[in-house]
C-alpha cells in the first residue's frame, strides 16, 4: 500500500492545478488518471490554442443550482492570478474577444506548465490508472488502480463531466459521489449545438450561413441573450451564440433571435417612408449574408416594394426579425457539447474549500460540480479555481 497526503482522481485542468498546489505546500500527491496522459481536454481545447481564462470572470457566467457558490473559490483564485502564473512561464497569449486569453502558441504550452508547477518531488503522476475501487478506511480513503492500493486522507474527485465521450469522459465522479451518498444535479449537455425539427426543419438547407444576432434563450429569472454569431448546420443551430443560451435551453422551449439590432415594430413602417421603392430582400442583403436574407424574406412572404405592403404587415415582420422564434426539438448531445450542466450537487460542498459535508477528507472540484461556465474561457477558470481552493485546505 502506497501512503499520501491526497490522492486526485484525473490530471484533467482542475486535478493538475490542485495537484501542483498541494505539492507545492509540501503534501504528498498521488494523481491517478485513466488516460494514457494528461490533460487530453486541455489539449484540444480552444481549437488547440487553449482559452484558458476570461478577463471578465464573474459568478454571473456561472450557472449552478446555487448561483452564489462559485462567488468564494472566483474571488480566492481569479482570472489575474493564471494570467499572472501563464506570464510567469513566459506563455505569449492574446486577447481574441469579449475576453477570451488565448495562447499564441499552442495548448500544450498550458499542459506543460502545469506539470512544471507539480513539484517532482512532491507529485506523482500516474497514467493509464483503471481505478477499480474507491472506499473510506478508518478516516481515510483507499483507492486500488491497476492492482495497486493507495491510501490518503484527502481524496480528491477531479474527474470532469461526461462531454465528448469518444475522449474518455464519463460519469464515473457522479458514481462515486452516489457511493458517498453526494446528490448530484441530473447532468445534461451544455454549449452544444441544437437540433431543429417541424417547420424550422427548412432552415437547414441554410448549413454553413453564420451571421451576428442576439439570441435568446430561458424563461422568467433564466432569461438570457448573447449578442454573437449563429451558424445554421445540416441539423440545426450552432455557433457561439447558440452554444451559450443552449446552457438556459430547456426542452420544449423556444430560443429567440433577433437578426437584425434595428429591428423592431416601427423599423419597417420608417423604411418605407424613407425608401418605398426598396424591396425588404434587397433592405435584408445590406446586413445579412444574400441565402439568409433570402430566406428570411421568403418566410416573410413579403416579396413587393416596402410602398406597397401595409404598415400592418411591415410592423408584424419588424416584430418578427427582432423576435423570430425557434423551437429546437433537441441537442446534439453529449457527443458535441463543450461541457456538462449539473453534477455533484454544491449544497453538499464547502464553497470554500469544495469539501463534502458528510464525508470528510473527500473533495469535488472542476466540471464534476454543479458549476458551469459560459463559453470563452469561463470553465477552464472554474476548474483553475475550485482546483486551488481545494489544495489550499488538505
Ligand atoms: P477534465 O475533463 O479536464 O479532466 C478530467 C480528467 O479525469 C481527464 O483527464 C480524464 O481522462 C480523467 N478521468 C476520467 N475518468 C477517470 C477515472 N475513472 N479515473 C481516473 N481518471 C479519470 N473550456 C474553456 O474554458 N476554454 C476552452 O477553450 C475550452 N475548449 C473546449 C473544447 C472542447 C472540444 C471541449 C470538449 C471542452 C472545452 N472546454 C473549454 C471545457 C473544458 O475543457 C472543461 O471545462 C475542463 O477541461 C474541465 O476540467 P476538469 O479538470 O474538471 O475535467
Amino acid at each position: 500500500m502506497q501512503q499520501f497526503d491526497v490522492i486526485v482522481l484525473g490530471a484533467g485542468a482542475a486535478g493538475l492545478m490542485c495537484a501542483a498546489q498541494a505539492g507545492q505546500r509540501g503534501l504528498r500527491v498521488a494523481v491517478l488518471e485513466k488516460a494514457e496522459k494528461p490533460g487530453k481536454k486541455i489539449l484540444i481545447s480552444g481549437g488547440g490554442r487553449c482559452n484558458f481564462t476570461n478577463i471578465n470572470a464573474g459568478p454571473g457566467n456561472y450557472l449552478s443550482d446555487n448561483p452564489h457558490f462559485a462567488k468564494s473559490a472566483l474571488a480566492r483564485y481569479t482570472a489575474q492570478d493564471f494570467v499572472d502564473l501563464v506570464n510567469r512561464h513566459g506563455i505569449a497569449w492574446h486577447e481574441k474577444t469579449l475576453g477570451q486569453l488565448f495562447c499564441d502558441g499552442s495548448a500544450e504550452q498550458i499542459v506543460q506548465m502545469l506539470l512544471d508547477e507539480c513539484p517532482d518531488d512532491h507529485v506523482q503522476i500516474i497514467c493509464d490508472a483503471d481505478v477499480s475501487a474507491v472506499e473510506a478506511v478508518d478516516g481515510s480513503y483507499g483507492v486500488m488502480a491497476n492492482g495497486a492500493s493507495y491510501r490518503a486522507p484527502n481524496l480528491v474527485i477531479a474527474t470532469g463531466g461526461p462531454s465528448i465521450p469518444k475522449m474518455g469522459a464519463t460519469g464515473f465522479a457522479y458514481d462515486l459521489a452516489r457511493q458517498f451518498r453526494l446528490k448530484v444535479v441530473e447532468p445534461r449537455p451544455a454549449l452544444v449545438p441544437l437540433t431543429l425539427g417541424g417547420d424550422d426543419v427548412l432552415f437547414r438547407e441554410l448549413s454553413g450561413v453564420s451571421a451576428p444576432v442576439r439570441a435568446t434563450a430561458g424563461a422568467g429569472s433564466r432569461k438570457t441573450s448573447f449578442d454573437e454569431a449563429a451558424l445554421f448546420t445540416h441539423k440545426g443551430l450552432s455557433g457561439p451564440a447558440i452554444l451559450q443560451v443552449s446552457s438556459y435551453w430547456k426542452s420544449n422551449e423556444a430560443i429567440s433571435i433577433a437578426f437584425l439590432k434595428q429591428a423592431g415594430p416601427e423599423w419597417l413602417v420608417e423604411l418605407k417612408r424613407e425608401r418605398p421603392k426598396s424591396a425588404l430582400r434587397t433592405i435584408l442583403r445590406e446586413d445579412l449574408p444574400d441565402r439568409l436574407a433570402d430566406a428570411l424574406a421568403d418566410r416573410l412572404g413579403i416579396d413587393r416594394e416596402l410602398g406597397n405592403v401595409s404598415d400592418k404587415e411591415l410592423r408584424s415582420a419588424g416584430e418578427k426579425m427582432a423576435n423570430w422564434e425557434f423551437l429546437p426539438n433537441g441537442t446534439e448531445g453529449f457527443a458535441k457539447a463543450e461541457v456538462t450542466i449539473g453534477g455533484i450537487a454544491t449544497s453538499e460542498l464547502s464553497s470554500k474549500t469544495m469539501e463534502a459535508r458528510k464525508s470528510p477528507g473527500l473533495y469535488a472540484i472542476g466540471e464534476a460540480v454543479d458549476v458551469t461556465g459560459w463559453l470563452g474561457g469561463y470553465n477552464f477558470q472554474w476548474a483553475w479555481s475550485s482546483g486551488y481552493a481545494a489544495a489550499q485546505a488538505f
